[in-house]
This record gives C-alpha cells, sequence and structure tokens, in this order.
C-alpha cells in the first residue's frame, strides 16, 4: 500500500491497483432527521444508519421538527433522542424564531449552530421580519455558526447583514446561476461567505422529475443553472446532502412536501463524477470533509475511515438503502464507485451493505 498525502492534508491510501481506495470519514453539514415528530419519515436511529451506508461519520441535524428546536427543552430532548439512538457522530442546529434571539444564546455551545430560515421551506420556521434577523444576528454568539436559507433576492439581503455584522454566514444549497455568481461576486471582495449545493442541484434538473417526487425547495432549476454550478465549483465549500426524507405516499399525495433523501446517493454520484473527470478526488474531499470540518469547527474523527471500491458498477436502488422513506430520487442511475467498509472510532460500523455498529454508538461532537 502506498499513503498519498493531498496538499489539503488529508491522507488517502491506494491500495494495490487501485481496486481499494480508503477516504476519511465525510462530513453532512445538512441533513433532516424527522425525530421528533415525524419518525414515519425517518429517526436517529435510520437516519444515522443512512449515513453510514452513505460515508458519513459525522451529520449536523436541522432544527425543522415538530416541534422545532427552538429552546432548551426541545434541544434535550432531541439530545436525548440521538443519544440512544444516533449511529454516527452528530451535532443539532438550533431555529431561529421570532421569540428566542436572546434564549438560544445559553443553548450555542450545545448546537451545531443557527439555522435561520428566510424562505419558504417545509415546516413553520420561516423569518419574514427583518428586524429578527437583525435580532438573531446581533445575539447568537461569535464564533458559532451562522447557515442561511435564502433563495434569490433573501441571498443578497443575508450577505449584506453578514458583511455590517462582520461574521461568518454559511448559505444553505445555492441552486442558481444567479446565486453561485452573486457569492463569487461578495467573495472575490473578501466577504465572509461560505456556501454548500447539493447533489440534486449538481445533478437533476426541473426536467427529470415531476409532479410530487420532483418537489424540493430551493426548487430543481434549469440546465443552465446546473451548468454555472459547476462552471463555479471552486466557488463552492461544501457539498451537502439535504437529507429530507418524506415517503412516498406524501410525495404522492396533493400538497406534496418538498424534499428528497440524498445521504446514500451523495458518495457514489460524487465518485462517478470523479470517474467521469468532472471532479478529483481531491475536490470531493475538500468539500465533504475539510471544509465542512473548518466551517462548522468540527473535531477530527480518530481512528474514522471509509472504504471505497472505486472500480465497482451497481445500480441504485432505493430497495437496498437504509432511509425510512424508502425512496430515491436517483432510482436506477448508475454509479462507479461503491462504498464497503466504515471504520468510525475504530469501530468497524459498515461492511459490505451491513451497518455494524448498534443504535447509541454515535458522539454528540458538542
Ligand atoms: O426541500 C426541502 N425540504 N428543503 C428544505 O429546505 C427543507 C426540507 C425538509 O425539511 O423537508
Ligand atoms: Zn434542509
Amino acid at each position: 500500500m502506498w499513503a498519498i498525502f493531498y496538499p489539503i492534508g488529508e491522507p488517502f491510501r491506494l491500495s494495490f491497483f487501485l481496486s481499494m481506495i480508503t477516504l476519511p470519514g465525510l462530513i453532512d453539514p445538512h441533513v433532516h432527521l424527522r425525530e421528533p415528530g415525524a419518525t414515519h419519515k425517518e429517526d436517529w436511529d435510520s437516519g444515522t444508519a443512512a449515513a453510514l451506508a452513505g460515508g458519513f461519520t459525522l451529520v449536523l441535524a436541522m432544527p425543522n421538527t415538530q416541534p422545532p428546536v427552538t429552546d432548551g427543552d426541545t434541544l434535550d430532548q432531541v439530545l436525548d433522542a440521538a443519544r440512544h439512538k444516533a449511529r454516527c457522530d452528530y451535532a443539532q442546529y438550533l431555529g431561529a424564531g421570532q421569540h428566542n434571539p436572546d434564549t438560544l444564546v445559553p443553548l450555542a455551545s450545545r448546537s451545531a449552530g443557527l439555522k435561520m430560515y428566510l424562505d419558504q421551506t417545509y415546516g413553520d420556521l420561516r423569518l419574514d421580519d427583518m428586524g429578527l434577523w437583525l435580532a438573531h444576528f446581533a445575539a447568537w454568539p461569535r464564533g458559532m455558526p451562522i447557515v442561511a436559507h435564502a433563495e434569490g433576492r433573501t441571498l443578497a439581503a443575508v450577505i449584506l447583514l453578514s458583511a455590517l455584522y462582520d461574521r461568518p454566514v454559511h448559505l444553505a444549497h445555492i441552486s442558481r446561476r444567479e446565486e453561485i455568481l452573486l457569492i463569487r461576486a461578495a467573495k472575490q471582495r473578501g466577504m465572509k461567505i461560505t456556501c454548500e449545493v447539493t447533489p440534486h442541484h449538481l445533478f437533476l434538473t426541473q426536467d427529470d422529475l415531476s409532479g410530487g417526487r420532483g418537489e424540493v425547495r430551493p426548487r430543481l432549476a434549469t440546465a443552465a443553472d446546473r451548468d454555472a454550478l459547476w462552471a463555479n465549483l471552486e466557488v463552492i465549500d461544501c457539498f451537502a446532502t439535504d437529507h429530507a426524507p418524506h415517503t412516498l405516499a406524501e410525495k404522492d399525495a396533493p400538497n406534496p412536501p418538498p424534499g428528497f433523501p440524498g445521504l446514500e446517493t451523495a458518495l457514489p454520484l460524487f465518485l462517478t463524477a470523479v470517474c467521469d473527470g468532472r471532479l478529483t478526488l481531491e475536490d470531493l474531499l475538500r468539500r465533504m470533509v475539510t471544509n465542512p470540518r473548518r466551517i462548522f469547527n468540527l473535531p477530527e474523527q480518530p481512528e474514522s475511515w471509509i472504504e471505497v471500491m472505486p472500480d465497482e458498477s451497481w445500480e441504485i436502488r432505493a430497495e437496498n438503502t437504509f432511509t425510512r422513506c424508502a425512496w430515491t430520487p436517483f432510482e436506477g442511475w448508475q454509479a462507479r464507485g461503491r462504498l464497503s467498509r466504515v471504520v468510525l472510532r475504530g469501530r468497524e460500523v459498515f461492511r459490505q451493505g451491513q451497518i455494524l455498529s448498534p443504535m447509541g454508538t454515535g458522539k454528540n461532537i458538542r
């Protein structure tokens, strides 16, 4: 075996004849695990099993649960469920609400960060009143991450707040050409913003899925938008799945909720892109390990790695996944490169399609 150290400092090993690659455990800074309130879609058990089956050893969970994680009691409740059920490492976001800018402050150090929903999405956690944006920016401790869901002009507004308060803001699931160009321009001016893009906005367009199954926020965009994301890869700091499971019965009913599962399809999609020459492994590791770790101030996970068979060709099928929602927008896609093993803190937790870690193995990294 050779050890190869890439400039970003993440070692990975190539085994004989490239038949196996060892990479660091992946980090997903944007997942929805649905507990409490909607455990028929997902819970800390199934969601963290899906994470491991996708090569993620650390996930950051969003607060738009039912009830939303906007106070200490709900944070305690979520962290209790996670402590008993999580199979990979994790942290939990707090949600910016109408009455909680000050009461969140003492909870901040126990959270992944503050999530601000500035545009409509699933759940009620939307902040329309810009005065509340100011209150949250003023109160939330410096040094703790802020993540904003902001689309189009709202994105321009929150970038201004980042500049006015002189503090970093991470911009969730950027999906359109105008948005990535705005972020490029703001970064060129030295603004302290970072951004993530989802696999579905990089690999799908509005023409690929119809009806409720195609509903997601931000919406799937045009081929020109998708191509602009790829053309501005250097502006993208993280790949985040925005894993947002809803059941097929819900997706196919009237008023379908927006969201796609993504934890188990991201790595194979990106490995396929590496195989096709659209990405390098270094590009992937920067956006799925090094950058999220830096942006969210996450600890290294000692003795943790994943093993991938880069040459294995296979078909993505929902029936082989662990997410409780039991579907994928990538059904039937051909992938090249398959996860074979995951080791978390010295313990084998996934091998050849089987989850080996018991519930409760995962640690709260905050
Ligand atoms: O499509 C989405 N679904 N976008 C979001 O921002 C939230 C998510 C969910 O929670 O279902
Ligand atoms: Zn989300």
